[in-house]
């Protein structure tokens, strides 16, 4: 299991740090015509201030009827439109063509293998109009960073240990009183896997919401793609 109910509880604590992504997420939005979906979408925390900015309904899937409960009372505060779904990304499925589909906070990270992921890819790209996009961020594996934060307790944001099974490419994010979150790293290369058998292409690779340049040292997958077109297109 790769998200634990339990963690809903305190979801709003624990990414309330997390803040950088959500301009990125609004400029794409704008900039597109056709419905727009949040896959993951959580609790709304991005999804409400894209509806908000762009005075547009956002279709949200999520498979924790948690989270969801969250974004409904969310949105109701807010005043904003969410069509929530609650449904697994691997089944995605629209009445309509989506012009921007898009998957913050690494959370395709919580699909555990690479068959997962290419089906999720694929049900993407079959759901995106001609020129719709797919954008995500998701984190790069940092062996540092591992080699420190292993095992380590943490107090901040809410009380955790994080564990990393090496084997498994896979970080546990384990709360004091027992919820988990579970994500398993993708390299580059496993990304641009799937962007090609999905039969799309990469419009950008960043290594940050600001648009700073992917690099060796980047910890940070930020990208953007399209469907790909006929070949010599
Ligand atoms: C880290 S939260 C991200 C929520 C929100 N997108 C955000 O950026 O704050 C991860 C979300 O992924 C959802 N999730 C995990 N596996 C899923 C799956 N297979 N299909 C749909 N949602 C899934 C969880 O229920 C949870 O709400």
């Amino acid at each position: 299991m790769s998200w634990d109910e339990a963690f809903a509880i305190r979801y709003e604590e624990w990414s309330a740090r997390m803040t950088a992504d959500v301009a990125f997420y609004v400029g794409l939005a704008r900039r597109t015509d056709g419905p727009l979906v949040e896959l993951a979408v959580g609790n709304g925390r991005v999804a409400i201030p894209v509806a908000l900015a762009t005075g547009r309904r956002v279709i949200g899937v999520d498979a924790s009827p948690a989270m969801l409960s969250q974004a409904r009372t969310r949105a109701a505060e807010e005043g904003v439109d969410l069509d929530l779904h609650e449904g697994d990304m691997r089944d995605l499925s629209l009445d309509e063509p989506a012009g921007l589909i898009y998957c913050p906070f690494g959370s395709l990270l919580h699909l555990p293998t690479w068959a997962d992921r290419r089906r999720a890819f694929e049900r993407v790209a079959g759901s995106l109009r001609p020129d719709g996009r797919f954008a995500w961020n998701a984190l790069a594996f940092d062996h540092h960073l591992a080699a420190r934060l292993d095992g380590q307790h943490q107090d901040e944001p809410v009380p955790h240990t994080v564990r990393f099974a090496v084997g498994d490419n896979r970080i546990d994010l384990v709360q004091d009183d027992g919820a988990t979150s579970s994500r398993w790293w993708a390299t580059k290369n496993e990304w641009f896997g799937h962007i090609d058998v999905a039969g799309l292409e990469v419009e950008s690779l960043h290594g940050g919401f600001a648009g700073e340049p992917f690099t060796d040292e980047s910890r940070e997958y930020v990208f953007v793609v399209r469907r790909r077109g006929p070949a010599g297109s």
